[in-house]
């Protein structure tokens, strides 16, 4: 049933068998007595878009970051194209083609657009899940580069640096970076935190373009709308447990969701 070959080809045109790209089985992350992530069990196929809601403080970049293995599980298991993504070298993440961008801004500040963009394209040395880039900036993947600068409308910025943009452009340089590795599987967190309207409409845009090419993505934001408009299902997490998944219009009128993100609001009000 799984393959033992490592993912080498881009996600377009290439739909294999029914096997869900990712899959949790109960997944834990607990920090001391914080339950951050406290049994998961979730199913993703190829060439959708996913995306996770809930309050602030629920999980959901600790869910990322257990997916990517950035972060170690505290019990449960992960399977990446049906196989035990834990027995996959850290290393070796990227070759599968796996990005992601993160919650704040990281990059580079003493390298250009271009050349952050470039760190990412590398499939043999980006550690880009793991939240640092190695400084090879071979001419690997230029034409991905071109490509992923294009999708994000960076055309121009070549040679700025990050810290003379504003803070939704860098976010989209970020996108740009994970994009450049061609990936078959982005995670995404946050990525419109930051942006106006426009911009927003933008990536919601772009993010379903690539998801009609056959790219899968995880894509975690507050934007209630614009993950509505955007995913194909969605999970929602309350307390570190997923409480409802679904059509994402289904699943923001589930009255345990709507629960969850009250509940939230009084405690802070
Ligand atoms: N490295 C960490 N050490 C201790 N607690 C953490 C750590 N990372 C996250 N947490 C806690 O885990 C919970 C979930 O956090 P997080 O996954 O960031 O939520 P979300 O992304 O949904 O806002 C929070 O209570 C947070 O304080
Ligand atoms: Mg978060």
């Amino acid at each position: 049933m799984s393959t033992t070959e490592p993912t080498t080809s881009p996600a377009a045109g290439d739909r294999r068998t029914n096997t869900p790209v990712l899959q949790t089985v109960d997944v834990a992350v607990h920090f001391g007595g914080v339950k951050a992530v406290d049994g998961v069990s979730l199913s993703m196929d190829e060439g959708r878009i996913y995306g996770i809601i809930g309050p602030n403080g629920s999980g959901k970049s600790t869910l990322l970051g257990a997916l990517t293995r950035l972060t170690p599980l505290t019990r449960g298991e992960i399977l990446f194209d049906g196989e035990p993504f834990q027995e996959v070298p850290a290393s070796q993440i990227a070759a599968r083609r796996i990005a992601r961008t993160f919650q704040t801004v990281r990059l580079l500040p003493d390298l250009s657009v271009r050349e952050n963009i470039q760190l990412g394209a590398d499939a043999s040395k980006a550690t880009g899940t793991l939240g640092w880039w190695t400084r090879n900036l071979g001419t690997a993947g230029s034409a991905a580069v071109d490509s992923a600068i294009e999708r994000t409308n960076l055309g121009g910025f070549d040679d700025w640096r990050p810290a003379e943009m504003s803070y939704g452009t860098q976010r989209r340089v970020e996108i740009a970076r994970a994009l450049a590795l061609d990936p078959r599987l982005l995670l995404l967190d946050e990525p419109v935190a930051g942006m106006n309207q426009r911009e927003r409409g933008e990536i919601s845009t772009l993010l379903k373009d690539l998801r009609n090419e056959g790219l899968t993505m995880l894509l975690v934001e507050h934007d209630v709308q614009m993950m509505v408009d955007t995913c194909d299902y969605v999970f929602a997490m309350n307390m570190g447990r997923l409480i409802a998944e679904g059509r994402p219009t289904d699943v923001v009128r589930d009255p345990q969701v709507q629960q969850a993100y009250l509940g939230k609001r009084f405690k802070h009000a």
